[in-house]
């Protein structure tokens, strides 16, 4: 009954049949985040801490719930957050999700440790796409990846200024996971219980980080945790100069990703972002921070006219997503409630987790009384 992407009616559905189709270092990965975690379960309880406000009788047959970030007008308020290393959870990785969001006409991302190409993406994706900058130490991948952004007709470019080093990600730690898989017999064990993960994943074509492998081996050849990753060869003297100097390189739509405070949102407007992303990168870097959600208001009030704020973490619901657009965030986004549903089955099970959750976004708006998102405010929301 719960093997089948169509039984899986909300996220935590979708968690429970990944849970049972990855080898454990690999769910765990996904689903794991810094120290004990206590971030990565405020993400979510945030938005349970709060109320709305439903107004009735307002003829509410036409819904339409499109809005526009980054200049993209995108047809649902949700899109997927880039995130790495997608092959592990499904051999379609990256390309099963980029058609999944533009089946639903919404925006997606993929990272500087994608498992496909730039050129690839670009080839396959007609709808809204942006790309997740690390900053590394090696200058001329930095280039290269904006370069290859730029040829390629990325719509943005999301700077990410949380991963200044790896977070403690003690799961990491106990199950050993890396990128790629190290082979050892544990590891082995894990495949052996996995048949088809693992039947799938070696006959497949060959893991590689699409970015990064002709740069150095980490990640592809050498067998290295996210963690350490981070740690070995992100730029940890990167500061606002080097976003501004990257923003000006670019020159297109460009977003902060990891903004947690009204004074680095307003420095965000001062070097000429366009966007930027409310996160604490699913509570994956620095636990004890304070949630997206909670922190939404004060930078919404600080920069909202200037600049497009995402709210990012911790959505599992519809309304979730109109709790946040309440308080003035232009959209949300969000990793694991696709990922899940990746590694549950693959495009399919992606456009499923969006299906559901553009079907609640629409009811909830219906039954909150408003046919368009920038009718959601502030008016329509208590917290306790
Ligand atoms: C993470 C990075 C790679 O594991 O986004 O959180």
């Amino acid at each position: 009954m719960f093997g089948n992407i169509n039984n899986c009616h909300n996220t935590k559905d979708f968690r429970r049949l990944a849970k049972r189709k990855l080898p454990s270092p690999i769910f765990h990965y996904i689903d794991g985040a810094a120290d004990d975690e206590v971030t990565y379960r405020r993400n979510t309880e945030a938005y349970e801490q709060c109320d709305l406000i439903p107004n009735v009788l307002a003829g509410v047959e036409n819904i339409d719930m499109s809005t526009t970030v980054m200049g993209k007008k995108i047809d649902m308020p949700l899109y997927l957050a880039p995130t790495a290393l997608q092959r592990l959870f499904h051999y379609d990785g990256e390309k099963a999700v980029g058609k999944a969001a533009e089946k639903f006409g919404t925006m997606f991302g993929i990272s500087s440790l994608a498992t496909a190409s730039i050129e690839e993406i670009s080839d396959l994706i007609k709808t809204p796409k942006l790309f997740q900058l690390y900053v590394h130490k090696d200058k001329g991948l930095n280039k290269s990846m904006i370069d290859r952004c730029k040829n390629s007709n990325f719509d943005a470019l999301a700077l990410t200024v949380d991963t200044i080093v790896g977070g403690n990600r003690e799961r990491d730690l106990y199950t050993g996971f890396t990128s790629p898989p190290r082979l050892t017999l544990k590891s082995l064990f894990s495949f052996a219980m996995h048949p088809n993960w693992a039947f799938n994943y070696f006959t497949h074509p060959r893991f590689e980080l699409s970015q990064l492998k002709d740069f150095f081996g980490e990640g592809t050849n050498i067998s290295v945790s996210v963690s350490d990753y981070f740690t070995k060869l992100i730029d940890q003297s990167m500061d606002w100069k080097a976003a501004e100097e990257i923003n000006k390189h670019w020159g297109k739509q460009f977003a902060l990703k990891g903004i947690m405070s009204v004074a680095d949102a307003k420095k965000a407007v001062d070097i000429g972002a366009t966007a930027i992303m409310v996160s604490n990168h699913g509570g994956r870097q620095l636990d004890g921070s304070r949630s997206p959600f909670d922190q939404l208001s004060e930078i919404v009030d600080a920069v909202g006219d200037k600049i497009d704020v995402i709210c990012e973490g911790g959505i599992r619901r519809g309304t979730h997503v109109l709790k946040a657009l309440s308080l003035g965030a232009k959209a949300c986004s969000g990793g694991r409630f696709y990922l899940y549903a990746l590694a549950a089955g693959g495009q399919k099970g992606v456009e499923k987790a969006l299906l559901n959750l553009q079907t609640e976004i629409k009811r909830d708006m219906q039954l909150m009384g408003v046919t368009k998102v920038d009718q959601l405010s502030r008016t329509n929301i208590k917290f306790r």
